[in-house]
């Protein structure tokens, strides 16, 4: 299961910061202006304190900056001054990840409840703040030590998220909030278990345990199924291994409009095959399987919100290992679209995969595909982990997936794929090879995902830089980030 066995409860409350009942307040100061924002809302005393922090130089505000007032004056017991920066760059991706630095410091300090006062972005309305804030919360609460001795020490019991509002205004958008939060943290957590636990096969069993829980429909296609649906592109990945492959179709009805279908790919493990990967870095390949942990989270969050849409996930979970069994480079297979591919590299092998769960999404009635994928080192060497990729076709299906990041605070980035990229896949022998070479990898990449589309609209966010960090942040230790999972409900189920 999941690390989070206990979540705090999280409720609204309004009124003068100085009468919030609290062993922990964190209030949010500007950089520049730190009594701009909720800080207005403290006690004369605590403003007072507040100035000569700043006027003393202690107080910068920079964003994650910490500065602490203990013992506090009130009915808190200590008060931390967190940072938000300037309020320019002050956005839904700032807010989001302070409450989730403000949840780690709750846990770090064993505080029991923990009262979260932060500023609003500009022009964000107020439910979609209090989500965006108890998302924080239940993110900034995952922690990825799974198989460490007290991994579920110092969760706080209640958290109180302040707004100037109506004290109970913004209670369902917190719980809405609190669900996206906790399925975005369903994909972190298949992303963070090892692949010697996370098999394709038990990887397909969380999935239809969770959507057994949501009444999602689940349909397993395990390894004889997959045959017979012709899918020889992604069984020549999976061949090498000895753990057998499995393609999870998950569909949500919730309402009317067209069926969209989110395409991960899985590979609980990428070697690189017979191509295999030189040693240093290869155990962060268990990560490669974070577009499908990313497709089924997102899939899940419109199921536990209800959201009033239809959509599908549609995932392929495979392992991609050397051994006698193993495609060589210059095998050619047949794609269940007909298409033939000559392998020449098996380290190309989230195409080979994506091909066939692409085309099987369009067969079970797909209009509209987003694949989401951990796809190539070129996207990461371009964008680095700042941003996801995106590329796509038609330009108002990748508009609308941009603008949807957008406004949840995600960074994608479009990128080409002109006519030319296709060159680069030119085979002798086959439609085409699986790998275009170096130079504008991961265009080419996509461009070989085109090939298995048709006229459906498409986008394809490649996520290699930004599927998981390995660097500890405030607002999250190393490990998964579920990057994109909050683009792909807002996508289908915008939030008001
Ligand atoms: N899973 C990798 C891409 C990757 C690299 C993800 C680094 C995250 C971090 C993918 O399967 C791969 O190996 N791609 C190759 C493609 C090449 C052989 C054409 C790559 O990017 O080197
Ligand atoms: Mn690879
Ligand atoms: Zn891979």
């Amino acid at each position: 299961m999941p690390l989070q066995l206990s979540l705090p409860t999280i409720r609204p409350v309004s009124g003068p910061l100085s009468e919030v009942e609290a062993d922990l307040l964190v209030v949010g100061c500007f950089q520049g202006e730190p009594l701009r924002g909720p800080a207005s809302a403290l006690s004369d005393e605590a403003q007072s304190l507040v100035r000569d922090l700043s006027e003393g130089g202690s107080l910068k505000a920079r964003a994650f900056d910490a500065e602490w007032i203990y013992p506090a004056p009130g009915a808190v017991t200590r008060i931390q001054l967190l940072g938000c920066g300037k309020p320019v760059d002050y956005d839904m991706r700032v807010a989001r990840r302070l409450a989730s630095a403000a949840a780690r410091t709750a846990r770090l300090k064993k505080v029991g409840r923990v009262c979260l006062a932060l500023p609003s972005p500009k022009g964000v309305s107020p439910s979609r703040f209090a989500a965006v804030v108890a998302d924080g919360i239940v993110s900034g609460m995952f922690g990825s030590n799974l198989y460490k001795e007290r991994p579920n020490e110092g969760y706080p019991e209640q958290v109180l998220v302040w707004s100037d509002g109506e004290p109970d205004g913004p209670a369902d958008a917190l719980d809405l909030g609190r669900r996206l939060g906790e399925q975005v943290n369903f994909g972190r957590w298949l992303g963070d278990e090892p692949s010697n636990i996370m098999t394709p096969e038990r990887f397909a069993d969380e999935l239809a345990a969770r959507a057994a829980e949501l009444g999602v429909e689940c349909e397993v296609l395990d390894e004889a199924a997959i045959r017979a649906g012709d899918m020889m592109s992604l069984l020549s990945v999976s061949q090498g291994s000895a753990r057998a492959p499995r393609v999870v179709v998950l569909r949500y009805n919730g309402g009317e409009g067209p069926l969209t279908a989110f395409v991960g790919k899985g590979v609980t493990f990428d070697t690189g095959g017979i191509s295999i990967k030189p040693a240093a870095d290869m155990h962060y390949m268990k990560y490669d399987m974070c577009g499908a942990a990313t497709a089924v989270a997102a899939l899940f969050a419109l199921a536990s919100l209800g959201a009033k849409a239809n959509a599908m996930a549609v995932v392929g979970l495979v392992e991609n290992m050397p051994s006698a069994n193993a495609t060589r480079p210059g095998d050619v297979v047949r794609a269940a679209n007909g298409k033939t591919i000559e392998v020449i590299n098996t380290d190309a092998e989230g195409r080979l995969v994506l091909a066939d769960v692409l085309d099987l999404a369009r067969k079970r009635g797909a209009e509209r595909l987003v694949d989401i994928a951990t796809l190539t080192g070129a996207m990461k060497v371009s964008l680095g982990t700042v941003a996801t990729g995106a590329m796509g076709t038609p330009d108002e299906w990748l508009d609308e997936v941009v603008a949807a990041a957008r406004r949840v605070g995600e960074r994608i980035w479009p990128m080409p794929i002109y006519p030319e990229y296709f060159e680069l896949l030119k085979s002798n022998i086959a439609d085409m090879t699986n790998s275009g070479g170096r130079f504008g990898g991961g265009l080419a990449a996509a461009k070989f995902l085109q090939q298995f589309v048709g006229d459906t609209p498409w986008v394809h966010l490649d996520v290699a830089g930004t599927a998981y960090t390995d660097k500890d942040h405030p607002w999250q230790l190393k490990g998964a980030t579920g990057a994109m999972v909050r683009t792909l409900v807002e996508l289908i189920a915008p939030a008001e």
